[in-house]
């Protein structure tokens, strides 16, 4: 099965290595890494890292244009992309070297115009099936109008496809209304959708929106709610040099393993193994899969409760 991508705020992701980076100061880099980025193609990436037939949909524009083509092409990724009369963004990704919190910034992204958005939204129907999988992933750029994203998954659910949402705040929010197939948002994300309430209950809160909630929790795992339960889902400790996109990683690996077939909670685990072998290294993506499948086997899944019943109980955090 071709898994589907939707990149509405692509970017060029510029990592920067920064030995001794302190604000103020003046510096040379030590390296600089030049892809393609935003949420959507992060999926992307470790779909194809995962062997699997990718397409994205997505708006880009301007200098951009034939950099994200031509890394998508080297990728293997489809690409049905809605030029845009702005500029894609760039996000710089600065890391010190010495094992300190990465420092993002995040450009907004162009505006979109109401044409553009018109495109892209006959674009999505005309190239995905049904009983396909689309992930829907990252921030929507300024332009996209409230309510489109909700009326995209109603649209694309009663066609019989399967939409995975990774986003917050607002869109989050709307995204939820039309009930969505799985959603994958971090604690933060679903505290502000919901107000903040153990993890365990949040992930119980959103089940009776989403068949599958993946709500995760950086190097403590993720928890797991669908088929009626709830589950803790731990990694194992690794050292993390660049945890960024894990989120991406984690809904790649979820969709990838839901594709062929794996339940809910065996997708979550391997989902899992997924963002923390992101978090282990450096660049965007996943090593080997046996690398991955070696991590998998070592997240332990607890059963914590039951959806809607109120018998989840917080584990002890580690
Ligand atoms: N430091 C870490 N150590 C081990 N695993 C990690 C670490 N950080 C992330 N992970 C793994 O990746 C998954 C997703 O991470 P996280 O909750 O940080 O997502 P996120 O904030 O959405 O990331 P992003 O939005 O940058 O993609 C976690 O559930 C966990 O399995
Ligand atoms: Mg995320």
């Amino acid at each position: 099965m071709t898994l589907t991508v939707l990149s509405l705020n692509t970017a060029i992701d510029r990592t920067l290595m920064v030995p001794g980076l302190r604000p103020g100061g003046v510096y040379r880099t030590q390296s600089v890494h030049v892809d393609a980025g935003g949420k959507g193609l992060n999926v992307a990436r470790v779909l194809r890292q995962l062997g699997e037939p990718v397409r994205v949909v997505g708006f880009l524009g301007g200098a951009a244009i034939p950099l994200i083509r031509e890394r998508c092409a080297a990728m293997g990724i489809e690409q049905h992309w809605v030029e845009i009369e702005g500029e894609t963004r760039t996000c710089l990704i600065l890391l010190d070297g010495e094992g300190g919190a990465p420092t993002v910034i995040n450009e907004s992204g162009p505006s979109v115009t109401e044409t553009e958005v018109e495109t892209l939204r006959r674009t999505l129907p005309a190239v995905i099936r049904s009983g396909e999988i689309l992930a829907l992933s990252g921030s929507a750029p300024p332009g996209v109008p409230r309510g489109f994203i909700r009326e995209i998954v109603s649209a694309l659910q009663s066609g019989g496809v399967r939409v995975l949402i990774d986003t917050s705040e607002v869109r989050l929010g709307e995204a939820l209304e039309a009930s969505p197939w799985a959603v994958t948002p971090t604690v933060d994300e679903a505290a502000g959708v919901l107000g903040p309430r153990p993890p365990e209950d949040l992930a119980s809160a959103l089940a009776a929106r989403a068949e599958h909630v993946v709500l995760t929790e950086g190097a403590r795992g993720a928890v797991y709610a669908g088929g009626g339960e709830v589950w803790q889902l731990v990694p194992p400790p690794v050292t993390a040099l660049n945890p960024i996109a894990s989120g991406d990683a984690l809904a790649a690996g979820f969709i990838s393993r839901m594709a062929r077939g794996d339940t809910g909670l065996q997708s979550a685990r391997f989902g899992v193994a997924c963002g923390t072998a992101n978090a282990a290294q450096n660049a965007a993506g996943i090593p080997s899969m046996a690398e991955v499948e070696e991590i998998a086997s070592q997240v332990t899944m607890a059963r914590v409760g039951e959806v809607g019943r109120g018998e989840v109980r917080p584990t002890p955090r580690i």
